[in-house]
């Protein structure tokens, strides 16, 4: 993983999907909200906060978080009235970065967007906590989605989660690190650990050189004293960056209590958890892998509605289709998160036994049969050339005249 320092020179593969994920859900869920007829509400305001922004673009130019939001905007201002969105529709930005100099970069990278529709834009330097209050005050009641994406953990606090929650169509979007809750959890514990075992092999089975055993045996006690310092000093601030993001003191035990491979799962889930608290009963994460297919990191979707998680499958696909990600690693998180196709199968032929469903036309049923996976099921719109494919080997989809169908036999008695 990139260092702080260098993630914008040029963003790594593994950082496209999220701004392919992000671009794709913003202007989906901005549709969503601000449609005429049949969306979500007739608003004519939907708001996007930024609360670590970065630097608006990596040296090569490829857009992150906030011009990406800038392009979305632009797009929904200028859209024609065919697209169907409420007289006036916007998509106001706020942004946070507390860095002075990506302040400075997103700021002269935004000057144009802002300059377009004053109006709609907030630009704060310093951090998220400082600017969180006047935000939520200038988001309003209007449906917002408050994107946190910090370098680690670092900078989140879980008593905010509720407030950000708090409006009726509000969403949180939040990158949980891998890397960096493993480096706060567990590595420096684990090196410590291969230190002790490493002296304790030397101390076993001595070679013949005794002398460079002794000089290895002291180098490796300086490195492992030099962690345990690093350890002690580092020790309490990570516990406190922990509990801070994950809302309860009880989660570094809950940590500890599982083996260090596993301390990246568990922090998802004490992450999962703490959205759940603040009352986001609708999850969704997508992890994140490298080229090389390590675990990177896992974006955490949190909302109150199925159709908000349906929207942010769908931008899933749409996302990961994009020209520029590399195959394998496309191919890799694909893999990762489509759900299993025979079972799915299985259970639609248990739940759905006896019914004809259209599976895509919407001019006779309200919920075809593609929706009600999409709604009711792990399943990824990517997934539905398989799906489709599987249910005509097993004879259960046919047409109705022009309309495709799917029969599924009434069970045995
Ligand atoms: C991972 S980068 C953001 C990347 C950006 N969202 C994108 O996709 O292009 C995290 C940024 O948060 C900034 N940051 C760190 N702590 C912060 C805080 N407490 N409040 C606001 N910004 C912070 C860092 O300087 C860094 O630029």
């Amino acid at each position: 993983m990139s260092s702080s320092r260098d993630h914008f020179d040029a963003f790594e593969h593994h950082t496209l999907p999220k701004h392919g994920i992000l671009s794709a859900y913003l202007m989906r869920w901005a549709s969503i909200h601000l449609r005429r007829e049949g969306g979500g509400g007739r608003h004519s305001r939907v708001c996007f906060v930024d609360g670590f922004a970065g630097a608006g673009k990596d040296k090569d130019g490829r857009p992150g978080s906030p011009l990406v939001a800038a392009l979305v905007a632009a797009d929904i201002r200028n859209a024609s009235p065919e697209r169907g969105l409420v007289q006036g529709s916007r998509m106001c930005v706020g942004v946070v970065e507390s860095n002075g100099p990506r302040f400075q970069s997103m700021y002269a990278t935004l000057a144009d967007a802002v300059a377009a529709a004053p109006d709609d834009w907030v630009l704060h330097r310093g951090t998220f906590g400082d600017h969180v209050d006047e935000l939520r005050e200038w988001v309003g009641s209007d449906p917002t989605l408050w994107f946190l994406d910090p370098f680690g953990i670092k900078g989140l606090h879980a008593s905010w989660y509720a407030d950000l929650l708090g409006g009726p169509k509000n969403e949180i979007f939040v990158l949980a690190a891998h890397v960096g809750s493993v480096r706060l959890t567990g590595v420096v514990q684990s090196e410590t650990d291969d230190i002790e075992r490493r002296i304790g092999a030397i101390a076993a089975a001595p070679s013949l050189f005794a002398g460079e055993d002794a000089i290895r045996q002291a180098q490796l006690a300086q490195a492992r004293a030099d962690i345990r310092r690093q350890l002690d000093i580092n020790d309490p601030a990570a516990r406190t960056i922990l509990v801070d993001a994950l809302g309860s003191p009880d989660c570094i035990e809950e940590l500890a209590a599982v083996a260090i491979e596993r301390r990246p799962e568990m922090y998802l889930q004490l992450f999962c958890n703490a959205l759940r608290r603040a009352g986001a009963t609708v999850q969704l994460t997508i992890p994140i892998r490298d080229v090389g297919g390590r675990p990177m990191h896992v974006l955490i979707h949190a909302s109150k509605h199925v159709a908000a998680m349906t929207a942010m499958k769908r931008s899933v696909t749409e996302g990961l289709a994009r020209q520029d990600l590399d195959a394998t690693m496309r191919e890799l998180l694909k893999l990762e998160l489509q759900a299993p196709v025979s079972p799915l199968i299985e259970m639609l032929c248990r739940t759905r036994a006896g019914q004809t469903i259209d599976w895509s036309s919407r001019k006779r049923t309200r919920r075809p049969l593609v929706v009600q996976i999409m709604e009711d099921t792990a399943a990824f719109g990517f997934q539905m050339p398989e799906l489709k494919r599987e249910l005509r080997a097993r004879g259960l989809m046919d047409r109705d005249g022009r309309i495709e169908v799917v029969r599924f036999p009434e069970l045995p008695a």
